[in-house]
């Protein structure tokens, strides 16, 4: 079975991968189960550079094909703030809560419609030959006025999705993952990474 590293020690991201991969055939392990510990500066400037430099990173020291993601939220009205800097956000071990507390002052008396925002997700893959992939997925929504819901992670709680008139906290895992920017990147590279053995397997 081919395998696949996967550039994250968070097991949650792993499980969810390989429900997506499940049936390519190949089998999608974190660094930590590969015996990788790399420790990379994320200083890229876009999503696609972070998830690149991660990958190269792992990509070094073992021959399988290499993966990794960097996500975060666009909010319009902010200029796209927080953006890649999403997890570092008023300080890398601020809880969501305050970070979510402050992006809402922020958005005081902003009307609905220019309350705007997206999660955006870049993956890429680094192959055995060297090969680069990258692909990049989203989804839009809407900052709320509170914070609702007890599911997910991060900026969840204050993330409106329209089409479900529920937070991304709201929602369970499976239908998050239907309808995430990660979920739907996943499934891009997927198709990417189908291709690509494709080619190398004839
Ligand atoms: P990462 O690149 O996947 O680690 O995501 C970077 C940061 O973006 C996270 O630490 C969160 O602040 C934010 N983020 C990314 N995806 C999500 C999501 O699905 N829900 C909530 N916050 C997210």
């Amino acid at each position: 079975m081919r395998k696949i590293v996967f550039a994250t020690g968070n097991a949650g991201k792993i499980r969810e991968i390989n429900a997506i991969m499940a049936d390519t055939g190949m089998e999608v392990v974190s660094m930590k189960d590969a015996g990788i510990s790399t420790d990379v500066e994320e200083n890229g400037s876009t999503y696609e550079e972070n998830a690149l430099i991660k990958a190269r990173a792992v990509a070094s020291v073992t021959g399988d094909i290499v993966m990794a993601d960097d996500s975060g939220l666009e909010i319009d009205y902010l200029n796209k703030e927080p953006g890649v800097y999403s997890a570092r956000y008023l300080g890398e071990d601020t809880s969501y809560h305050i970070k979510n507390a402050e992006l809402l002052r922020r958005l005081e008396g902003v009307p609905e419609e220019q309350r705007t925002a997206r999660f955006v997700c870049a993956i890429a893959a680094v192959l055995p030959d060297g090969r680069e992939l990258t692909v990049r997925a989203a989804i839009e929504g809407r900052i709320g006025y509170e914070e609702k819901g007890m599911n997910g992670f991060g900026y969840d709680p204050i993330f409106y999705v329209p089409e479900f008139q529920k937070t991304t906290a709201e929602l369970t895992e499976a239908e998050k993952n239907e309808v995430s920017h990660r979920g739907k990147a996943l499934r891009l590279m997927k198709e990417e990474l189908k291709r690509y053995e494709d080619t190398t397997c004839q």
